[in-house]
């Protein structure tokens, strides 16, 4: 899946060879100099030049199909490759009652992703939060909380069976202190819920590929060790894990130093990486310094990730400012994504298209 990663002056012959009319990429004849105009090469062209991949997040809010909604799903149709539904595939909206799944929404999602050439990336199977209250607000034991578990992994997994690449199976179970968090399924199933989680979804699914996924992780320390160990353990004892995801909600300027190594010690391993969730939050009102240092920590993570053979992929956590989860949930806080309220790209855009650009 992954393609061999490039110098720009290759990218270059091949962009300006397709732009020039010549879309089978043989050479063209004309002396080669590669003009990169951000018009031309949406971000998803450049990172598959750059040998990862790039996503979004997209939820199917207003913007999806409000009077915005064409110019919404036409960018993130043009600029990424993957799509990951940011609430449709999640325990409550998918496992809305015991004995109810409903899939109608995240289905319209993957529609439009199969529509756009984008890969799905399955977002989430087991977390502590967005859960239905027929489930936390139950009285259940332990077996029954694993049966519902193996039940709602089988089911969702299977329903998506060939239609998407990469699942995150168990969400942000980790504590900053690396210990495990309580959640429904801790509190109730105890520790090895992870493991069922991932050996249930394995046998629901025998290609898809199986993260883990959480924050403050990005860099060294005690959470990501904790996951180090965890995975070297899993990996040790055949429970079938294929990556990490490293969600990536910075706040501005919080890129950690150890990124890169903290990449290269999971691809180590011999599992893949992917940043899932990437957004730079910033004090609001943002200025024209703070957005230029934003810029700069978007292109820090965008080239960590391809400097790291086994580093697949780089999602953001959607791609307007205004349909971002960051205002809301962290006040004072926003102006986090690569374009802005209006669709106007940000320096932060630039900045991305320039890490894929080898720059
Ligand atoms: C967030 C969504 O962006 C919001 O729309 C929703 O209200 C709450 O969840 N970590 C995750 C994501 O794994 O699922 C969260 O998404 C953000 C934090």
């Amino acid at each position: 899946m992954r393609l061999r990663r490039q110098r720009w002056s290759t990218i270059g012959a091949i962009a300006l060879a397709a732009a020039c009319g010549g879309a089978d990429g043989k050479a063209a004849t004309a002396p080669v100099v590669p003009v990169i105009d951000a018009d031309t090469f949406p971000l998803r062209a450049l990172a598959q030049q750059a040998g990862i991949r790039i996503g979004s997040a997209g939820d199917r809010g207003f913007r999806w199909t409000g009077s915005d909604g064409s110019t919404f799903r036409a960018i993130l149709g043009r600029e990424f490759s993957v799509l990951t539904p940011e609430n449709d595939m999640k325990f409550d909206h998918v496992h809305p009652a015991q004995n109810t799944y409903y899939f109608a929404g995240a289905d319209s999602l993957v529609a439009f992703a199969q529509q756009n050439q984008m890969a799905v990336r399955g977002h989430t199977l087991v977390w502590h939060q967005q859960l239905p209250t027929w489930l936390t607000s139950g009285s259940f034991g332990a077996d029954e909380a694993s049966q519902q578990l193996i039940d709602h992994v089988t089911t969702v997994v299977s329903h998506f069976k060939g239609k998407i690449f990469a699942w995150d199976v168990v969400n942000e179970a980790l504590n900053d202190d690396g210990s495990l968090r309580s959640t429904y399924w801790l509190d109730h199933i105890g520790r090895a819920y992870i493991e069922i989680a991932f050996r249930t979804a394995r046998a629901a699914d025998p290609d898809v590929a199986l993260f883990y996924n959480d924050y403050n992780v990005e860099g060294m320390g005690p959470k990501s060790d904790s996951l180090y160990t965890m995975v070297k353990n899993f990996l040790a004892r055949g429970i079938p894990i294929n990556g990490v995801g490293f969600q990536a909600h910075l706040t501005l300027n919080g890129v950690p130093p150890t990124l890169g190594a903290n990449i290269a010690r999971f691809v180590a391993l011999g599992i893949k990486v992917h940043i899932t969730e990437l957004d730079v939050r910033v004090p609001v009102p943002s200025t024209n310094a703070s957005l230029t240092s934003q810029a700069q920590n978007y292109h820090d993570v965008v080239a960590a990730c391809i400097q790291n053979r086994g580093c697949e992929l780089v999602t953001t956590w959607g791609f307007t400012d205004k349909d971002s989860w960051v205002p809301s949930t962290f006040p004072g806080f926003g102006d986090a994504l690569p374009w802005d309220n209006v669709f106007q790209r940000k320096p932060a855009y630039r900045s991305i298209y320039n890490a894929l650009a080898g720059r």
